[in-house]
């Protein structure tokens, strides 16, 4: 049965807007916990433009299901890893102008680094993740690498505007999903998924975990966070 790990950065943004502490995505996080999920997410960007030191360093010090940390490959990041230890560290590409993540990393691009990151966070105990494009040569490369799991980025797969668009896009999740599969790589997904969209993932079982937070977040400004984390499970369990 696939899982769904919730992504907590945008209450974090909320709290940011106003530039004072409410809401925490701590708070959040344990309310994603009790409602089911099966691990939390959280973006530590350079800028700190959402999720804090505070914020990563109190979910580590309550989070009881896994904590995954998203970050980008450089040394600032590896070494708050290394002493903050998250269960698991997903490596991102990150831009200063861009709103959200906009493209996977570009893995092939430089491999001897990524290999000597992941390195450094295994030698810290903790598993790495690459977020990349439904490339099969970028899923080699991730293996290569030693990675241990590969995010697929299906943000392009979720601003398909017809439905043609979307089957096309869709299959190029499924076929990143089967090449990483048969080289023993878990296989995650994530990005632009909403209640919506996700269904379609009942055809791709092979996905063992999904990286869901600003549809979520977006439902429990109206709905509550319990609610819209329970939903969203209902879906995900039911792929
Ligand atoms: N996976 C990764 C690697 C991301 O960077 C993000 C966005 O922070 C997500 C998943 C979640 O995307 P969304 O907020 O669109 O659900």
């Amino acid at each position: 049965m696939a899982k769904l790990a919730v992504n907590v950065d945008h209450v974090a943004t909320v709290r940011e807007a106003r530039g004072i502490d409410v809401p925490d995505p701590v708070l959040a996080a344990g309310l994603a916990e009790l409602a089911g999920a099966d691990g939390i997410i959280c973006h530590l960007r350079e800028d700190r433009r959402h999720i804090n030191d505070r914020d990563l360093r109190l979910l580590r010090e309550t989070v009881k299901t896994r904590l995954n940390m998203e970050m980008a490959a450089v040394d600032e990041m590896v070494g708050i890893a290394s002493s903050v230890k998250p269960d698991m560290v997903t490596l991102v590409p990150e831009k200063r102008e861009e709103l959200t993540t906009e493209g996977g990393l570009d893995v092939m691009a430089r491999p001897d680094h990524y290999r000597e990151v992941v390195e450094r966070l295994h030698q810290a105990g903790i598993k790495v993740s690459f977020f990349i494009d439904p490339d099969p040569e970028q899923v080699d490369a991730a293996r290569g690498c030693r990675g241990d799991i590969i995010e697929i980025h299906t943000g392009h797969y979720s601003e398909a505007q017809t439905e043609d668009e979307a089957k096309k896009r869709f299959g190029r999740v499924a076929r990143a999903a089967q090449a990483a599969s048969s080289m023993d790589l878990g296989v995650s997904a994530g990005h632009g998924l909403n209640y919506m969209n996700i269904k379609r993932f009942e055809a791709l079982p092979l996905v063992e975990e999904y990286s869901i937070g600003h549809s979520i977040v977006a439902m429990a400004v109206l709905v509550g966070f319990d609610q819209a984390v329970r939903k969203m499970i209902d879906l995900v369990k039911s792929l």
